[in-house]
């Protein structure tokens, strides 16, 4: 069975981004596939210092909420990372998890000539965010971040759900739209389309 790990940055319980995750997760459901969320704001994981300690080793020295997430996405095929827009990006949480997947760009890009890490082409990345405003370029910047994270820990970027103007606590829940894009997103994502 498929099994989709996904990463919330958002810290707010009950927010327009778990929510959105939930009708992702209810389509993947009803393909026949599995989701884990991982909310972020739980775990404790603090920022890249860049110790280089990962350059040698494809290993961050830094032993915390993030260290148990190294091995969840190496044992994983389809990943989505989920954040709302705080100042043209992710989250400062999403930001730290991303920013910590240094030490797999080290394995992939440092540690690769040693045999030590090999491509899987059926590593699938999605990006899945909301904002408050509806900018033309409101989600450039995190989508960026979201297409060089998955880069870095060697999967294929896919496609995303991007959800503009959409603020309060409970107005994704009343947007049915969105909720029904949210739910057919869950049926790509079980299917392995791009
Ligand atoms: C610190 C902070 C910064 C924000 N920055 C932006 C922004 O730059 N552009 C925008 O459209 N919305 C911005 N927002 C609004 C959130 O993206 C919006 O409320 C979103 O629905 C929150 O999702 P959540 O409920 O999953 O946390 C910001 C919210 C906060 C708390």
């Amino acid at each position: 069975m498929l099994k989709v790990l996904a990463f919330n940055g958002s810290p707010r319980r009950k927010g327009n981004t778990e929510v959105l995750l939930a009708a992702v997760e209810k389509g993947i459901l009803s393909a026949g596939g599995e989701m884990e969320i991982v909310r972020l704001a739980d775990l404790d994981i603090s920022p890249c210092i860049s110790c280089g300690g990962c350059d040698k080793t494809g290993v961050c020295v830094v032993e915390d909420g993030m260290t148990a997430l190294y091995e969840k996405i190496d044992g994983s095929r389809r990943i989505i990372l989920a954040s709302p827009i705080y100042f043209y990006s992710i989250t400062a949480q999403a930001k730290a998890f991303v920013d910590r997947s240094q030490a797999m760009w080290s394995k992939k890009y440092l540690l690769k000539k040693k045999g030590e890490w090999q491509e899987d082409p059926d590593r699938l990345g999605y990006f899945v965010s909301v904002a408050a405003t509806r900018g033309e370029k409101i989600f450039e910047g995190a989508e960026l971040t979201a297409r060089y994270f998955y880069d870095a820990i060697g999967f294929h970027y896919c496609n995303s759900l991007l959800v503009k103007g959409i603020d309060k606590r409970g107005e994704m829940a009343a947007a049915e739209e969105k909720i029904k894009a949210g739910e057919e997103f869950g049926r790509k994502i079980a299917a392995g389309d791009c």
